[in-house]
Parts: structure tokens; sequence; C-alpha cells
């Protein structure tokens, strides 16, 4: 009868699960209540029974690209293994950006050779950017998203953080038109316009999934960047990113790697202060209090700097305008600082005072115009237990408040900041 199907779908949708998943890098004294990204990725591919979906950016999962003999690339050479064995006998596809010149093959020459199939995504061709991806789809019903890539400092040497949903094939079903939209242009070389409606979506920032996410009702979807990957219905990943600064009542919390009203690497360099522009809006018209948490580190572009200590200057307890930005440093002991490219915080999520919002791209012009990403957004609005915006939040005021944020202010010289961020 109705009825009894009306409940075995509210026991399968109550299966739903969602989990936050974090790197802690090693020597950080930080408590996660999290698993380990690690962790997540084994659980998955210990489940996996008939295929595995990854998009990736990059892939260097041996120390072998370093010349080292790090301890701590274990995880990452654990996950490959696991990865090679599965190759042979699940439909493994992976979808990964164009090689740079200096980027190591061996990873993906390796799964290639054990049955994994693979394709190169042309970005660079494509739209003058890259793939930026970073998640995997595991039997059509698992996903995980996040900031981490397929490196293994992803995995024990950089801060990340990312999601997995257990048990959703509604979503799964479709983070896997995202990738089947890398997956075709990673063969055809060109993108569609517009795209087949095989790729269209009915789940957006207006028409969310609705559904029970660890027993609470949630609405969810997953944008995707640049718009020229967006098929009908998906929202982009900067409309979703304005929307739900839009949204906020009380807070905003943004912990990104790289913040910057400009663009970077697409010439000729542009100003592009769409999200600068909403966030003080928000502060001055909503008088919402908006605090980014960005990171510090060797490599950090000089000029985001300037940038971050303009948008702090919008504080003034008096007249309630509170922006505050904090810079995040992970520090290193002498031997984690010949890591090349670790010891950072990676991490590119969003809280609100009602939604969650994971990602995987920085926060400047290239990654919303031509780079190729993608995010997951939790609304839990009017739920009595908002349970992943409260982790999540958690998870926010935990790095804020400790002892590796430092606040960047009006008094800050810049130029004491190439130490705070190459130091320690
Ligand atoms: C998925 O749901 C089934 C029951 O519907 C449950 O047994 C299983 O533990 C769930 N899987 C995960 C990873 O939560
Ligand atoms: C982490 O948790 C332990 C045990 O609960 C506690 O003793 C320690 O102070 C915590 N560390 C931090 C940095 O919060
Ligand atoms: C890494 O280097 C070792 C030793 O040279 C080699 O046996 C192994 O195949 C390499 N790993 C990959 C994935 O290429
Ligand atoms: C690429 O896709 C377009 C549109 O679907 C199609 O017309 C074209 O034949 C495809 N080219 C290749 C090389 O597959
Ligand atoms: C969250 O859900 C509420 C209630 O359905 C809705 O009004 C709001 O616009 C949603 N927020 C976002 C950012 O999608
Ligand atoms: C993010 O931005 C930083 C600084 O511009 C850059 O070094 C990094 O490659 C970008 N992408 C990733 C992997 O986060």
């Amino acid at each position: 009868s109705f009825f009894n199907i009306f409940t075995i779908v509210l026991l399968l949708l109550s299966a739903v699960r969602i989990v936050l998943a974090e790197s802690i890098p090693i020597g950080l004294s930080l408590n996660s209540s999290h698993p380990s990204i690690f962790q997540s990725w084994m659980n998955l591919m210990d489940g996996a029974c008939s295929s595995l979906d990854i998009a990736s950016f990059y892939w260097t999962m041996t120390n072998n690209d370093t010349g080292t003999h790090e301890s701590s690339a274990y995880q990452g050479e654990a996950v490959l293994n696991k990865l090679v064995e599965l190759s042979g006998k699940l439909t493994v596809r992976i979808a990964v950006n164009a090689p740079q010149q200096r980027q190591p093959i061996d990873d993906l020459r390796l799964l290639s050779d054990s049955g994994a199939d693979i394709r190169i995504v042309n970005m660079k061709d494509l739209t003058s950017g890259v793939l930026h991806t970073k998640f995997w789809i595991v039997d059509k019903k698992h996903i995980y998203i996040g900031s981490a890539n397929m490196d293994w400092r992803s995995l024990t040497q950089v801060k990340e953080l990312g999601a997995v949903v257990y048990n959703c094939s509604c979503l799964a079903a479709d983070l896997g038109k995202i990738f089947e939209a890398y997956w075709f242009v990673g063969e055809n070389h060109s993108i569609p316009s517009p795209w087949p409606s095989s790729f269209s979506t009915h789940y957006n920032k207006d028409t969310p999934l609705q559904l029970p996410l660890n027993n609470t009702p949630s609405s969810v979807y997953l944008s995707s960047s640049p718009p020229s990957f967006c098929a009908t219905g998906r929202t982009s990943d900067l409309q979703s990113i304005l929307s739900v600064i839009d949204d906020a009542q009380s807070f905003i919390y943004i912990a990104v790697m790289t913040y910057q009203p400009t663009t970077d690497f697409t010439l000729p360099k542009r100003y592009w202060a769409d999200i600068d522009t909403q966030l003080r809006r928000m502060a001055f018209e909503r008088r919402v209090k908006v605090y980014l948490l960005i990171s510090c580190w060797a490599n950090s572009q000089p000029l985001m700097f300037p940038f971050l200590k303009s948008l702090s200057s919008v504080y003034s307890p008096n007249g309630r305008l509170d922006i505050q930005v904090r810079l995040f440093v992970v520090p290193s002991s002498a031997s984690q600082k010949h890591i090349p490219f670790a010891r950072v915080n990676h991490n590119k999520y969003m809280v609100t005072d009602k939604v969650a919002y994971i990602g995987t791209s920085n926060w400047s012009g290239d990654y919303f115009l031509s780079t190729a990403g993608s995010a997951l957004v939790i609304n839990q609005t009017g739920s009595p237990e908002p349970s992943v915006q409260a982790q999540l939040k958690d998870v926010f005021e935990r790095d804020w408040s400790s002892q590796y944020s430092t606040p960047l202010t009006q008094d800050t010289e810049l130029r004491d900041l190439k130490d705070l961020c190459s130091n320690i």
C-alpha cells in the first residue's frame, strides 16, 4: 500500500548520513571529533562493490615526487595501493586535469596499467583554467567532496576539510552528472553549448533536494563552476556563494586558503569584487558579522594582504560594523620545512547561521570564471538540530580561536607578514 511504500522510503532516506572529514597536519594541537580524510577514503574503498569515479586536479600519492623518505607519505601510498587493487576489480574512472610539464604521472600510469579508465581534461585549452575539483562517487551511492587533492601531503601535512555523504543515491546521481561532464570533455575536447539534457539537473539553489541528513530535515544541492560547465538547472558556484551570503542573518564564517577580489592567473589581471562587495553589503545593510580565516604560508600571493586589510577596515564596534580577518599559519619543524607545498590550511568552506557550504575552490575570480570546481550546499534553516551546520561552525570557531590564528588589523604592517607566513 501507499503507506508501506512511504515507510520504506522514509527508512531508506533516514539511512542517509553525512560526516565531516578533516586532515589535521602532524604536529598541530587541534582536537578533531571527525574522522580523518584518510580513514574516510579507506572506508569508502573498503565498502565499494561496483564503481568508483574520481574527479581530481593532479596525483602525487607517493613521495617519489620529492625524492624524500617521509614516513608521513604512508597514508597516501596506502590509498594508492588500495585504488590499484580496486582498479582490477571494479569500474574505476578518473578525470584529471592535463598534467603540467613538471607534474609526475607515475600514479596515473600505475592506475591505468591496473585497469582504471583515465581521461585527461585539458582545461587550459578549453577555458584557460584548470580542473581543480576534488570529489569521489562510490557505487553511485556515496560521495566525498572537499579540499584534499590526490596528494600524500593532503592526508598528513596539509590541513583539509571535506564531507562524506553515505547512502544517498539521489545526490550521488547528481554529482555523477558533473563527473560525466568532465568525462565528456575529456574525450571530446570541446564544451557543448547547450549541454545535452542528460546533464541537466532539478536540484539547485531554488529547488534543492529535500531529505533528512542524520535525521535532520535538510535541503541540499551541488553547485559547479565554471559557468560554461553548468547544464540547465545547475547553480554556478559563484551564484551559490552569493546566495548563501545573502541569506545569512547573524554571521558568515569563511575559511579559505586564498581570498582575492581579482583574477590571478588569467591575463590581463582584473579587479573582480563580486564576493567582496556582497560581504561589505551584508556587514553594512544587515549588520551581519563576517569573519574570514585565510591561509598564510611562504607561497601566499603578497597582493592578497592589502585587499584583506581593506576588508578588515570595515570594523566599527560603535557603528555595528563587524568584518574581521585572521591569518592561519601551520607551523613547521625544521624537517617539515623541507617538504614542498605542505604545511598550509587548504580548507575551502563557509558556514552561516543556517547553511554549510563545502567547496573545492580558492576564492579569487579565476576559480569562478575559468576553473572547474564544485561545492555541496546544505541548508538546515529551521531545523531544531542543525547538525552539519553546527559541526562546521565548531570547526571554524576552534581554528579561529586557536594559537595558529593571528588577527590582521589596520595596525598590521604588511612587511611583517612575510615573517609570519614563512615563519616557525
Ligand atoms: C546504508 O544504509 C544501510 C541500511 O539501509 C545501512 O545498513 C548501512 O550501514 C548504511 N551505510 C552507511 C555507510 O552508513
Ligand atoms: C584536546 O583534548 C584533550 C582531551 O580532551 C585536552 O586535554 C586538550 O587540552 C585539548 N587540546 C586543545 C588544543 O584543545
Ligand atoms: C616510486 O619509487 C619506487 C622506487 O623507485 C618505485 O618502485 C615505485 O614504483 C614508484 N612509485 C610510483 C607510483 O611510481
Ligand atoms: C563532440 O561533441 C559534439 C557535440 O556533442 C559532437 O557534435 C562532436 O561530434 C563530438 N566530437 C567528437 C570528436 O567526439
Ligand atoms: C534555506 O532554506 C530556507 C527555507 O527553505 C530558504 O528560505 C532559504 O532561502 C535557503 N537558503 C539558501 C542559502 O539557499
Ligand atoms: C589556490 O591558491 C594558491 C595561491 O594563489 C595557489 O598556490 C594554489 O595552487 C591554488 N590552488 C589550490 C590547489 O588550492
